[in-house]
């Protein structure tokens, strides 16, 4: 695919916050300090300017997309990955729209797997939610939207192991020792997918 970079590695986080040092980031790199060894990387949903995904068509009937930018990289290290993270704050209970964008896209590789072809290999999704409230169902909406996601691109996945996170409002609220301990169990949890 034109203007594709290829990047290859083991673990893959795609951050739904527009902060870089925000609450999330933090949270996933507390996780990813617990993930040595373990080849990884952070994309920022919202430095990436992927453009909506507008229905078109066009990846229905070939691999790819009409529209040219980092897309082309995050289908290759997508594909690439054991175990892809989905990390982001709740806004308005769901997925901030730059990423949700991206879970748009991946429609290319939801048509790619639907004409028959398979697979790398087996591939693993994960989520890190948090949010400043604290009620019911908060993280519903988010995970039933993963949850499609994940069942469409043929990644297992276990909603039982998400990190799921209220009461989240300033970084201080990440760095407590209910929450180190969480992130740590988690990463046990990773280590056992790749
Ligand atoms: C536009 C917007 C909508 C939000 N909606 C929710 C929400 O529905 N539920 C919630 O618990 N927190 C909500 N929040 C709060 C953020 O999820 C929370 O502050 C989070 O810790 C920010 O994470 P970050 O530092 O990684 O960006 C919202 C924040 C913004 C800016």
């Amino acid at each position: 695919m034109p203007g594709s970079k290829k990047t290859d590695v083991t673990v893959v986080a795609l951050c739904g916050s527009p902060h870089t040092q925000g609450n999330t980031a933090t949270a996933l790199r507390l996780l990813f300090n617990e993930l040595s060894g373990i080849s990884k990387k952070i994309y920022f949903a919202y430095k990436l300017a992927v453009h909506p995904c507008t229905g078109c068509g066009y990846c229905s009937r070939e691999y790819g997309c009409i529209f040219d930018d980092a897309m082309n990289e995050l289908y290759y290290s997508l594909q690439r990955a054991h175990v892809i993270i989905i990390a982001s704050p709740l806004y308005f209970s769901h997925l901030p729209s730059p990423l949700k964008s991206i879970v748009d896209r991946c429609q290319v590789l939801w048509e790619y797997y639907n004409r028959g072809n398979k697979p790398l290999h087996q591939q693993y999704g994960f989520a890190l939610l948090l949010g400043a409230g604290n009620y019911s169902n908060m993280f519903m909406p988010s995970v039933i939207t993963l949850r499609h996601f994940f069942n469409s691109l043929n990644y297992r996945f276990d909603e039982k192991k998400y990190l799921l996170l209220p009461d989240i409002n300033k970084k201080k609220d990440i760095k407590n020792d209910d929450i180190t301990k969480k992130i740590a169990a988690t990463a046990g949890y990773i280590k056992k997918l790749v």
